[in-house]
């Protein structure tokens, strides 16, 4: 039988999640952990089970199209894809952060962009597209999002934008960016997805993990 697909996303959130691998007794081989190692799937412990590292965005694509099982991604993402075959079973309690707009800090802009009810547009730079236009949409103000896949702050600075929508975690990179928060979009933290058909058609084999991770979250 075909082995079980778990997408686990790269990154910090490797740091928060070691901790549930161990409680579950899931061991990956020691690759996985290896910055140097080129491999892109790894077996674990249980023979039954795969894993892959990528990024949280495409943890979400994989398991959407069924290509993984089961993945690992934040409630930002899941929210971002809203799709009807991922289902988000547990929250993990880890990797919490906001997903937050900003901009430049006032003395540089000249300009208080902190009060968006008087806007008719926006331009905002970020990786979530379908969040800011449903997010802009309830509010009568028509966004144009530009879609940038990492290292959002510098949009701004930049002059491609005067705001972002990104996550905030500590703050630090706001900040060493001379920008400030405006207003929390919402509140993230990671859940475990799984593909809705092979929670139907694995279902035996898809719920050990699920179990597994219900116990050890
Ligand atoms: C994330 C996020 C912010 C930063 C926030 O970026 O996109 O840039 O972390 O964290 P902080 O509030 O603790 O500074 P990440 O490090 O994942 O890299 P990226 O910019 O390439 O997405």
């Amino acid at each position: 039988m075909k082995k079980l697909l778990l997408a686990i996303p790269k990154g910090r959130i490797l740091e928060d999640l070691t901790p549930i691998f161990n409680k579950a007794n899931l061991k990956m081989e020691d690759d996985f952990y290896n910055e140097s190692s080129r491999k892109l799937i790894f077996s674990t412990n249980l023979p039954n089970l795969e894993v892959v590292k990528v990024r949280s965005f495409d943890v979400a694509t994989f398991v959407k199209f069924g290509a993984a099982d089961i993945g690992i991604c934040g409630s930002d993402v899941i929210e971002e894809f809203s799709s009807d075959e991922i289902f988000p079973l547990i929250d993990l309690n880890i990797g919490k952060c906001r997903l937050s707009i900003a901009s430049l800090k006032p003395e540089l802009t000249g300009f208080a962009a902190n009060n968006l009810e008087n806007l008719s547009h926006i331009r905002i730079a970020t990786k979530y597209v379908e969040i800011a236009r449903k997010y802009f949409a309830k509010q009568a103000i028509q966004a144009e999002p530009i879609k940038l896949s990492g290292s959002i702050e510098i949009a701004p600075k930049l002059g491609l934008c005067d705001y972002i929508l990104d996550l905030v975690s500590s703050g630090k990179t706001l900040q060493e960016n001379n920008m400030v928060e405006i207003s929390k979009i919402m509140d993230v933290t990671s859940f475990v997805i799984v593909n809705r058909a092979s929670l139907k058609t694995k279902n035996f084999a898809v719920n050990q993990i699920i179990d597994m991770f219900k116990n050890a979250a």
